[in-house]
């Protein structure tokens, strides 16, 4: 079966309802990469997306939900969580919670942790989609494991090919970068993974965060394994200077002379911008005719954090 990219008509949000529902895979554009997704209470279906994935099974997936109303039987929120909710949510905020036995969600959904990471995306097309299914569904990033998300229909189709049924298409997803993940199962909040809702807004709203580099604890989210999102080819970041061969991702007005091509994350050194074009950059940089990828130093504050936490990613030995 050859995987179908269609519009994301009402026709078409309905039918990946009704596919859902009867256990099948559809791939989805939420506000910042699309997702993989499945029925969040189906063991089976949970098993079919690490199946397409050829994902670790000890990495968790992200449920979502249309909102709080349909979270809180999923996960315990306490005051905090719901204050983050009613702030950031619908929108690229995952809450990593206590897990409700009661909620009804796969085991396997959680890689037998006793938490859940809940989010409500804010994209209408995922909106309907969950409303329409009556389902939490749970969806990773609709990529291989260990490749960059994708932020295109046609990205999904060149990385999953036929083992999704369907892939509903609304143009590139207007974010471009994964959620922020804030776990809120102890004392303070952590940030397992910074992303579109920035560590300054997380701040302003829940005062004092820890992030992993503070966390005395081993990784929580395994998505932050220093190789997650990796192209083929290797990734030089903070370039200034050209080597021979290389592509180069440039952010700001004038990019370095002597690369082999520029490719423009923002001119107006824009980090919203940079974030949105940040995958299909990464991927159109990553071919055989380049002998490596650079990057124009991003700076280290709003978004430019979590831009800067996939490309040390990209960049880590592997
Ligand atoms: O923006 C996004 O979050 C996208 C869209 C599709 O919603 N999804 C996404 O999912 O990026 P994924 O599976 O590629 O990344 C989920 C991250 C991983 O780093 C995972 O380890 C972490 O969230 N995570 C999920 N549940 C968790 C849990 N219970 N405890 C700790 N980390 C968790
Ligand atoms: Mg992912």
């Amino acid at each position: 079966m050859e995987p179908r990219i269609i519009p994301a008509s009402d026709n078409a949000i309905s039918r990946a309802a009704r596919l859902l529902r009867d256990g099948a895979l559809v791939a989805f554009p939420t506000e910042t990469v699309y997702g993989l997704g499945g029925d969040a209470t189906s063991d089976r279906a949970v098993a079919r997306i690490f199946a397409a994935k050829d994902r670790p099974r000890f990495n968790p997936l992200i449920v979502h939900v249309p909102g709080l109303a349909e979270a809180e039987p999923l996960g315990e929120f306490d005051e905090r969580a719901r204050i983050a909710a009613r702030h950031f949510w619908p929108g690229p905020l995952t809450l990593v919670l206590p897990r409700r036995t009661s909620g009804g969600l796969s085991l396997l959904a959680s890689a037998g942790l006793d938490t859940v990471g809940l989010r409500a995306p804010r994209h209408p097309v995922a909106q309907s989609l969950l409303r329409a299914t009556g389902k939490p569904i749970a969806s990773p990033s609709a990529n291989r494991s260990g490749r960059v998300s994708p932020t295109t229909a046609a990205h999904v189709a060149a990385e999953l090919g036929k083992s999704v049924a369907l892939i509903l298409d609304a143009g590139p997803c207007p974010v471009g970068l994964e959620s922020t993940v804030l776990d809120l199962t102890g004392r303070l909040p952590v940030l397992l993974r910074p992303g579109a809702v920035t560590l300054e807004q997380l701040a302003e709203l829940l005062g004092n965060i820890e992030t992993l580099q503070t966390a005395s604890e081993a990784p929580r989210a395994p998505g932050s394994l220093p190789s997650h999102y990796a192209p083929d080819l290797p990734l030089r970041f903070d370039a200034l200077e050209a080597r021979p061969g290389e592509a180069l991702l440039a952010f700001g007005a004038e990019a370095p002379p002597g690369f082999a091509e520029v490719l423009w994350l923002s001119r107006a050194g824009d980090l919203a911008e940079a974030a949105a074009n940040l995958f299909a950059l990464l991927r159109q940089a990553d071919r055989p005719e380049f002998t490596g990828i650079a990057v124009m130093p991003i700076p280290e504050r709003g978004l430019g954090r979590a831009i800067n936490d996939r490309l040390r990613r990209a960049a880590a030995p592997r």
